[in-house]
């Protein structure tokens, strides 16, 4: 009955795999939206239909990806600067993808992809201790600093590029502040020790996007529906579908539920996520500038999160990965419980999610945010032109943060029927070319083992926990309500230096 190639023998029989007729992915972002073509593509799921549902409709313009998505606008790092081998061994073989560039149908062509080189720095003082509530937790590995994970990306990205001269040739240490002034070539520094990696780029994202969901419609296999789905449908032990704010139901034996920092408001996931909001600030720039700044390199540092990405389009980004603002929402549907059986949330506070433009129109960052893109900008790119010229846009991304930084890939414990990819902690979208085939392995139970035990549903502690990593500086769990109430001119666009 089975298609041949599940009959993997490796596989322990209990684990055996048997496709299901009908799986509904929730969400068109990097995770949903490359399961769907991975799954499209193996004989396993021949017979079963697949569908996408999202609030954003691609088949409109403008709407795809969702203008508040954590997928949009034009920039992402590409990256195998990883402390932690596993990620930066998937992120090497992600670069190999973007690296194409040569057809206008290969991911990287028509500019999505663009190797400019990364500086990664850091600053040999630590970081700021997180807050309280993580402090109460029994964390279990040592806590790394920027530093610790700058030494370690370069260990490991040094260990990748040893088999081959020229991409070893294009990574130098840069062992102070000069020599990180020098390679930047804007005048400015940043942190006092790090390196330059220049097989490392950026993409544009919502460009990536757009070639992904081609990507996922020529195979004439994937549905979308263009939805808001407001919550899980089920029946004595497993969930059945999804219902959307219409009144829809949609049903699927699978439902994968793959929405970004919004899967907290469709599934109880017991603190293991944390929706986070980053800042992002976006100025003008004249077409001199542009023609500067395209060519230099990433910098990003790691002591404090704050980065700036080459402009595009006369638009520099510059954007902080820290520990971010958590958003406290008591939801009127409540998602799923852990369990047919359990009476109610699972943890007494409110889980975060995300609040975005789409919400209010008017939202803007907390001057908090403000003020240390703004530093960074004085910084990272010491002009004087620049230097009082206004944001045209802020915006807050709104990441799925675990514990520990790593995803949430995983069939639920509780209930049948539903399985879980999320988690991205912000540093998932370099992996767009081959994270739906090791979604697709997990979900056929064959979860890559570097990956096994990273990847799987934990038992939680019942406390929301920020992400410690390495990556993240700053304070966490700020209060987003509490940042803005402090800033003046709150809700207002653009936000002030
Ligand atoms: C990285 O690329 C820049 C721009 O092409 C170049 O000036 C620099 O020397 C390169 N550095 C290394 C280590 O390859
Ligand atoms: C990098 O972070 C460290 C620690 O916060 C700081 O001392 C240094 O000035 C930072 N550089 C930038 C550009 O923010
Ligand atoms: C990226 O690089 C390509 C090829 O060099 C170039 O055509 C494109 O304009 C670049 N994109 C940006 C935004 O600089
Ligand atoms: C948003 O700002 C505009 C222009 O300043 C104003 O007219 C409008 O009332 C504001 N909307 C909200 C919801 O605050």
């Amino acid at each position: 009955m089975a298609p041949s190639s599940l009959s993997c023998s490796s596989l322990p029989s209990s684990q055996a795999f048997s496709p299901p007729s009908s799986i509904l992915i929730i969400g068109s972002g990097v995770f949903g939206l490359s399961t769907a073509l991975a799954l499209s593509r193996r004989d396993a799921f021949s017979q079963c239909s697949i569908t996408v549902v999202d609030r954003s409709d691609p088949s409109q313009p403008g709407t795809f990806p969702a203008p508040d998505a954590a997928s949009t606008d034009t920039s992402r790092i590409v990256r195998a600067d990883y402390a932690d081998p596993a990620y930066a061994a998937l992120g090497d073989e992600s670069q190999r993808k973007w690296r194409m560039t040569d057809s206008p149908a290969d991911l990287g062509g028509q500019g999505r992809y663009n190797e400019t080189g990364l500086i990664l720095v850091a600053d040999v003082t630590p970081p700021a201790p997180v807050a309280d509530l993580a402090a109460g937790e029994a964390l279990k590995e040592p806590k790394l600093t920027g530093m610790d994970y700058v030494q370690q990306s370069w260990a490991n990205v040094l260990s990748l590029s040893s088999k081959d001269p020229t991409l070893a040739s294009r990574i130098r240490e840069l062992p102070n502040r000069d020599a990180i002034r020098d390679c930047l070539g804007t005048a400015g520094s940043s942190g006092s020790w790090g390196y330059i990696n220049n097989n490392s780029g950026w993409a544009n994202a919502a460009a990536s996007m757009a070639w992904l969901f081609n990507k996922a419609q020529e195979t004439g296999r994937v549905s979308f529906v263009a939805g808001t789905v407001v919550s899980l449908v089920h029946d004595e032990t497993a969930v059945t579908g999804a219902k959307l704010s219409d009144g829809r139901v949609l049903s699927a034996e699978l439902v994968v539920v793959a929405a970004g920092a919004w899967t907290g408001s469709l599934v109880d996931l017991a603190g293991q996520t944390m929706a986070t909001g980053q800042v992002m600030g976006y100025l003008d720039l004249t077409e001199a500038e542009q023609e500067k700044l395209g060519k230099m390199p990433i910098i990003l540092n790691l002591s404090n999160g704050l980065f700036i990405i080459p402009p595009t389009n006369r638009v520099l980004k510059i954007a902080r990965h820290a520990s971010g603002y958590v958003n406290p929402t008591t939801l009127h549907t409540p998602p799923l419980p852990l369990s047919p059986q359990s009476a109610g949330p699972s943890i007494s506070a409110p889980a975060s999610l995300p609040l975005t433009h789409l919400d209010h129109p008017n939202l803007s960052i907390p001057a908090e945010g403000a003020d240390d893109l703004r530093r960074a900008l004085h910084e990272m790119i010491p002009w004087p032109e620049l230097k009082d010229r206004p944001f045209t846009k802020t915006r807050l991304c709104w990441y799925s943060d675990t514990p520990t930084g790593d995803f949430l890939i995983d069939y639920h414990p509780g209930w049948r029927g539903l399985f879980v990819a999320t988690g991205d902690s912000g540093h998932a979208f370099k992996f767009l070319p081959v994270i739906g085939e090791k979604i697709a392995d997990c979900i056929m139970h064959n979860c890559p083992p570097e990956f096994r035990g990273k990847w799987a549903w934990r038992k939680t502690t019942g406390l929301p926990v920020a992400t410690d990593d390495g990556t993240r500086g700053g304070t966490a769990l700020l209060v987003l309500a509490d940042e803005l109430a402090k800033t003046a001119e709150a809700i207002r666009i653009p936000a002030r230096d």
